[in-house]
């Protein structure tokens, strides 16, 4: 019988970057750099643990079919992911770990020009192009702001620009990108980091693999 391996989900970027300390402190070193070679699959100095590497949106669905038995992903890729599948639990990932890593905003931007807190107070009903229509959906529903929402799969800054679109709600970090772009935030609307997401099934199957990554992580995030 083959022995049992470990697969970790990763995207590349701020999260494979920032999970790195988290895997050294876990005993895992990854063996290859993404952003020098091609492979999905990465090495570690483990035999028994790989990583692969998927887009940030995917990592819930490789978690949640079992492609890979745990991953790491923003809070706004799960909340997304959970709402596509009936809402928050839904899904069934265990999700034991607020990792405290990729932090950042998400935020409502408007051009510099558009009187954001004017429209809200006379019930205009605003165009919103997002990535994040869940989220932006929840927000706007709480305000009892009346939305049209558009989808957009990235480069949301551009839609206010062209006219297409009255704001953005998108995640901020340095506020760079906003600011490029003549862009200002007006409302913040959650904090974002990324957590550690668990299949559930691979933690009864997995336990002696998964239990001592999870303390390593937790101990080095505490
Ligand atoms: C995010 C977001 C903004 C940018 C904000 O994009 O969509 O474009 O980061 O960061 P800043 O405030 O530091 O400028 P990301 O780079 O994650 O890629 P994406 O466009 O694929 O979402």
């Amino acid at each position: 019988m083959s022995q049992a391996k470990l697969t970790l989900a990763l995207s590349k970027g701020r999260i494979f970057e920032e999970t790195l300390p988290l895997l050294r402190a876990a005993g895992i070193e990854v063996l290859e750099d993404p952003e020098k070679s091609r492979k999905l699959i990465l090495p570690t100095n483990r035999p028994d643990v790989q990583v692969v590497l998927v887009r940030a949106s995917d990592v819930p669905t490789y978690v949640q079919y079992g492609g890979a038995d745990l991953g790491v992903c923003g809070r706004d890729t799960l909340i997304e992911h959970e709402a596509e599948w009936g809402g928050a639990g839904s899904v069934g990932l265990y999700q034991p770990l607020d990792l405290k890593i990729a932090k950042c905003r998400m935020s409502v931007a408007v051009r510099a020009d558009f009187d954001y807190a004017n429209a809200v107070r006379q019930g205009a009903r605003l165009k919103v192009a997002t990535k994040y229509v869940a989220i932006a959906r929840d927000f706007f529903a709480s305000k009892g702001v009346h939305v049209d929402l558009i989808k957009l799969y990235g480069s949301m800054e551009l839609a206010p620009l062209t006219g297409m679109a009255d704001a953005i709600v998108d995640l901020v970090s340095t506020g760079n990108t906003l600011k490029a772009n003549h862009l200002v935030e007006v409302e913040p609307i959650m904090d974002i980091s990324s957590r550690l997401v668990v299949n559930p099934a691979a933690l009864k199957v997995k336990r002696e693999l998964i239990r001592p990554i999870l303390d390593a992580f937790a101990q080095a995030t505490a």
